[in-house]
Parts: C-alpha cells; sequence; structure tokens
C-alpha cells in the first residue's frame, strides 16, 4: 500500500498549480466535473476581491486515472492560472532584460509572509515570497480535498461547512442538525439563514466603507465519522492534533477549536462532558447525549459528528494602507497594495472542508489500509461487526 501524502507546486501569478496525490485507493470513480463543482466553491463569496472574476478554476486530471477509474497509482493534477498571460515577463522562468517591468515589490505588507520570507531566503525583491505564500496554493488543496472527499464518501463520511460569524455578528443557530444546507450553499456568505446573511454582508460592507478589512469564524463538520480514527497511544497520532495543525495551516487561520472548546472552559465540568447511554439502534451499541467535544475523545473519533470551529482573521492588505517599510531604502512608506478580498471567510470554508477531508483520509487509510476501494470497504465492515461483542 502507497503512503498517503501529497504535493502543491506553483506561484500565485505563474503558470499554474501543479499537485501529486499519492495514496488514493484504486477504482474510485472520479471526473475532472467532480473536481471543478468544489473548485468553484472556493471562488464564491460575497467580500471577494478582483482576482476570483479572473480566474475560473479547473484541474486537469495528468495521470492516475483510467477509463473514470483511480488506477492506485500517483494523481497529478494541473490548475491553469487564467492570469498568467498578464505576467508571462514578471514571472517569467528564464532571465529577463533588466528594462522589463517584473512587478518588483519592496514595501512590506505587515501580516503577510513578506517580511520574515524575505530575509530568511535572502530575497531583495518581496514578489519572491508572496508569489507562494498566497492563498492561491489553496486552490491545490481544495482539488485535492475533492478527491478525499470522494474516497471518504465511501465509507459514508460526508463533509460540510458553514460561517458562524463575521466580525462580531454570530450565528444562533448551534446545534448542526438544524442547520439548513440548502440554504447555506446557496448563501454569499454561507449563513445558515437570510437574517444571519444581512448581518453578516452588513458588517462586511462597512469594512469596506472603511477601507478595511474584517476577518470571522467558520464551521467545518464531519458526518458519519467512524469511531476509533486516529490514537491515543503517541502525541503525533491524535487526530485532534491533526485537525488542528490541518487548519492552522491554512492562510490567515489564527485559532482553531475542537466541539465547544473554548465555551466549556466558561462551564463547570458536570455540564461540558458527553454522558454516554446504552443504545442497542447505534452500530456502537453506545451514544452520548451531547456533543460538547465535538467528536474527539482521547485523539480518537468517538464516532459523533467531528465539530471544528476556525478563526480567520482580517486580512492584511487594505485599501488604507497601513504605515509600513520598504525592505531596500529603508524608508517609511505605505504598505503594498494589490488587488485584495474583504472578507475571505466564506472562500475559507472549501478550504477547511479540503483540509478536514485529507486529514480524515490520512487516518481512514491507516485504520481500514487497502489497495482498493473494495478492499478497504471490507475492512471497514469487518472493523464495525466488531463492536457487536459489546453492550446488549
Ligand atoms: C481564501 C483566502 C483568500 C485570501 N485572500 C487574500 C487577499 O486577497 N489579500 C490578502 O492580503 N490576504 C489574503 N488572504 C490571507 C493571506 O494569504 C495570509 O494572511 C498571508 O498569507 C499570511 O499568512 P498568515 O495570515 O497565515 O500568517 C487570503 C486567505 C484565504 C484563506
Amino acid at each position: 500500500m502507497t503512503k498517503f501524502r501529497f504535493l502543491t507546486a506553483g506561484e500565485s501569478h505563474g503558470m499554474g498549480l501543479t499537485v501529486i496525490l499519492e495514496g488514493i485507493p484504486s477504482n474510485l470513480s472520479l471526473s475532472e466535473e467532480y473536481i471543478r463543482i468544489d473548485m468553484s466553491r472556493r471562488q464564491k463569496g460575497y467580500g471577494s476581491g478582483g482576482r476570483m472574476k479572473i480566474e475560473k478554476d479547473s484541474a486537469n486530471i495528468k495521470s492516475g486515472v483510467r477509463h473514470g477509474k483511480t488506477l492506485g497509482s500517483p494523481i497529478s493534477l494541473w490548475i491553469e492560472n487564467k492570469d498568467w498571460e498578464n505576467w508571462t515577463t514578471a514571472m517569467a522562468i528564464e532571465p529577463v532584460n533588466e528594462k522589463d517591468d517584473i512587478k518588483r515589490q519592496t514595501k512590506i505588507v505587515p501580516g503577510h509572509a513578506d517580511f520574515p520570507g524575505t530575509l530568511k531566503y535572502n530575497h531583495k525583491d518581496v514578489r519572491n515570497v508572496l508569489e507562494r505564500a498566497s492563498a492561491r496554493e489553496t486552490a491545490a488543496r481544495v482539488a485535492v480535498g475533492s478527491i478525499c472527499k470522494k474516497f471518504l464518501s465511501e465509507i459514508g463520511i460526508d463533509i460540510k461547512s458553514r460561517v458562524i460569524s463575521i466580525g462580531w455578528e454570530k450565528t444562533s443557530v448551534a446545534n448542526v442538525d438544524q442547520i439548513n444546507w440548502e440554504h447555506v450553499e446557496n448563501s454569499i456568505v454561507r449563513s445558515t439563514n437570510t437574517r444571519e446573511e444581512q448581518l453578516f454582508t452588513n458588517v462586511i460592507d462597512q469594512a469596506k466603507k472603511e477601507r478595511t478589512t474584517i476577518g470571522g469564524v467558520f464551521q467545518v463538520i464531519g458526518f458519519g465519522i467512524p469511531l476509533g480514527l486516529g490514537d491515543y497511544i503517541q502525541w503525533d497520532n491524535k487526530l485532534d492534533g491533526k485537525i488542528a495543525q490541518s487548519m492552522m495551516s491554512i492562510n490567515a487561520v489564527k485559532g482553531v477549536e475542537i466541539g465547544n472548546g473554548f465555551n466549556n472552559t466558561e462551564k463547570y465540568g458536570n455540564l461540558v462532558q458527553d454522558v454516554i447511554e446504552p443504545n442497542s439502534q447505534d452500530e456502537r451499541k453506545f451514544s452520548h447525549k451531547t456533543n460538547h467535544a465535538g467528536g474527539l475523545e482521547g485523539g480518537m473519533s468517538n464516532g459523533n459528528n467531528i465539530i471544528v470551529n476556525v478563526a480567520v482573521k482580517p486580512i492584511a492588505t487594505m485599501t488604507k494602507p497601513l504605515p509600513s517599510v520598504d525592505i531596500i531604502s529603508g524608508d517609511i512608506v505605505e504598505a503594498a497594495y494589490n488587488r485584495s478580498d474583504i472578507c475571505q471567510v466564506a472562500r475559507a470554508c472549501p478550504i477547511g472542508e479540503a483540509m478536514l477531508a485529507i486529514t480524515l483520509s490520512e487516518v481512514v487509510l491507516e485504520k481500514f489500509g487497502g489497495d482498493s476501494i473494495q478492499e478497504i470497504k471490507r475492512n471497514y465492515k469487518a472493523y464495525i461487526s466488531s463492536f457487536k461483542e459489546y453492550g446488549k
């Protein structure tokens, strides 16, 4: 069995993004159209900047799939940057003439990779850093995530997301079973209902008027999760830790909460544990009365929905730029301004879904490992049937 792993390559205004994904088993149905649907979800959202009007992302499958089914060999993808035609000189692979406009940038944007990245890599052009540090790379992750979602759906796992706050406005729908997913999918801010949509868009409008940006919190939920993914034995096998790392790796994410993690700190212990009771209808033979833990206990999935809340900071690039410095001259200047989003929280949702799908695929493959979908499903069923040994 090939180890599950993936790599992305590519610059924001380069030719495009390349992906190599290994470890997806054979015989999974896959098409470019299926991946495209998820990629387009990353491009929608109230408060998006100009780039999204240019890019209409799709991923070309270059290998690893034959006649609509995965082969078990590495899957490679190519995502073209539609904006490349305007950047052929600035981002040329070959050396260019000194007089050419290479869109050199020497002004730092505070809150970006610009400052540490430029000094660390000994560059004299901040563009050498920002081109890769940009969230454009997450288009590749969404493509990988959509393949992972397809894989997970084979054992009944489904991943969804919504926005739960923008700025100071918060959702009033706490129970994930009460979410109208059709509304979320059609909402420009991925809100749960029209009232929230109005509140969220008002905040974004206000930020735009004040020539600044605004962040928020989105929620990713994994449904149909089998008990026992991840492990309690070693620190780096704990699933909550893996999820936190994968969410934190998303650009602009600054906080990750599993279940009611932060709220639970304000309550007594007897109010926040999820009491377990016998339940002959549940495949586990037991069930929890509540899900404050967000589906994870001791670094393992406990069979409940996995619920992750992800805090996204306001974007650093603003139409009214902050004071900053020129890295070469040392002068005090205004921070650079490139076409930018006002609020990217809704657009970050499909990226969060992708990261959860990628993380869950890794642990599902560890637990039910096999080379073909058929083998994995057999292993999965045999494992679930072992729960019959417990309870009544
Ligand atoms: C979907 C998405 C879109 C983003 N768009 C922008 C943008 O238009 N302008 C910008 O300055 N930052 C944008 N960011 C955030 C930056 O990529 C991020 O703040 C930067 O790379 C620094 O990383 P850090 O905030 O994780 O420390 C976006 C992030 C995401 C997830």
